[in-house]
């Protein structure tokens, strides 16, 4: 006879997240449905270990052109690898922080050399390869190999601060909240509940007025029961960056074109393209002035732009001159219509902007 005292199973939180998220993922390029994961599809580690590492640097919205530039030029990892460095340099340009473009090529010709073009299947195995971090090895082997690998970024760390009410500040608790997506990670599906714990942080668990009416967490989630979810994550006092300051150089010849040199190969952005600048100082009190052109000429003033790098804040005062023909570059010229194709980084993009207010306008 059925016990009707018996209490109803309750549903694990992997299982609620997956209920969900079978009904309310994200359609991304990268990324294979979910019924067709259980049709026992799975992504292409190309494509996810790529989009991941671009996923790091700025938004879902802004990585998809990105991407599908990527996947056009180079279809294969082993494409990549033979890529002209120039090349996957400029077309990383705008995303910033181009070690990661560096690496990128890196990883991809120990993939194309020393694993015959084909990812590592564990994480360990792709956390030895150049450039793949703690991050991106857990997560392409969630995605793309199903392996039951804890996967924590920005968007997990707050729906698991919220969840268990974490109340130790990040970065110091980190491996407090990585226990816990281990303990919650399950052994089928991990790759959809990795992907669907970031879904539900990047919609639902966002970081202002989350909607957790919606959530399948609802009933569970600690800081909607006893606490405020906008408290969490709870986060160390951030330090004010220190700043530094410059000026940067806008020639244009007779024809219109700009002229560009290339930076060092090493540091900040090396190996990047760049309007002729002065060294950036930490300094408040120097290397704004004309005086530090690359060449004499007739300067004109047209303002600052301040960036905000990962470790400092810069603020560039910006000039332009005509330069008469026969006036040798210090690097080449550009056509204004072709800036596009250079490996110009998003500051050296302000600067041109600051110039030029039309310069990077479709033509
Ligand atoms: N953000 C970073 N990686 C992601 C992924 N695989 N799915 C959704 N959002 C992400």
């Amino acid at each position: 006879m059925l016990d009707t005292l018996s209490p109803i199973p309750t549903l694990t939180y992997a299982a609620k997240l997956l209920s969900w998220y079978d009904r309310h993922h994200r359609e991304l390029p990268w990324r294979v449905s979910p019924s067709a994961a259980k049709a026992g599809k799975r992504a292409d580690p190309y494509h996810v270990w790529l989009s991941e590492v671009m996923l790091q640097q700025t938004t879902v919205q802004a990585v998809k052109p990105y991407f599908a530039k990527f996947l056009e030029r180079w279809p294969k990892v082993t494409d990549l690898a033979a890529a002209p460095s120039e090349d996957v340099m400029a077309a990383w340009a705008g995303l910033g922080y181009y070690a990661r473009a560096r690496n990128l090529k890196k990883c991809a010709e120990a993939v194309a050399g020393d694993h015959d073009g084909i990812f590592p299947d564990t994480e360990e195995g792709l956390r030895a390869l150049p450039g793949i971090g703690d991050y991106t090895s857990a997560a392409v082997a969630a995605i793309a190999f199903n392996r039951p690998s804890a996967v924590m970024d920005g968007n997990v760390e707050r729906v698991i601060s919220r969840l268990f009410v974490i109340d130790a500040p990040l970065p110091g608790s980190k491996p407090e909240m990585k226990a816990k997506v281990r303990d919650l990670t399950p052994c089928d599906r991990p790759g959809d509940f990795a992907q669907a714990m970031m879904d539900l942080g990047a919609t639902i668990c966002t970081p202002k007025r989350p909607a957790c009416a919606l959530c399948p967490f609802r009933d569970d989630c600690l800081a909607l029961v006893q606490d405020d979810p906008e408290r969490f994550p709870v986060k160390a006092a951030k330090k004010e960056k220190p700043v530094r300051v410059g000026a940067g150089f806008v020639a244009v010849n007779e024809n219109g074109a700009i002229m560009l040199r290339r930076r060092q190969e090493t540091g900040l952005l090396g190996g990047m393209t760049e309007v002729p600048t002065t060294g950036w100082t930490a300094r408040m009190d120097g290397g704004t002035g004309t005086d530090h052109a690359p060449f004499a000429g007739d300067w004109e003033a047209c303002g600052v732009i301040t960036h905000v790098f990962t470790h400092f804040e810069l603020r560039l005062s910006v000039y332009r001159t005509r330069v008469p023909s026969g006036e040798e570059p210090v690097g080449w010229w550009v056509p204004v219509e072709t800036l596009g194709d250079e490996a110009l980084p998003t500051v050296m993009k302000k600067v041109i902007s600051q110039a030029i207010p039309t310069a990077f306008m479709k033509h």
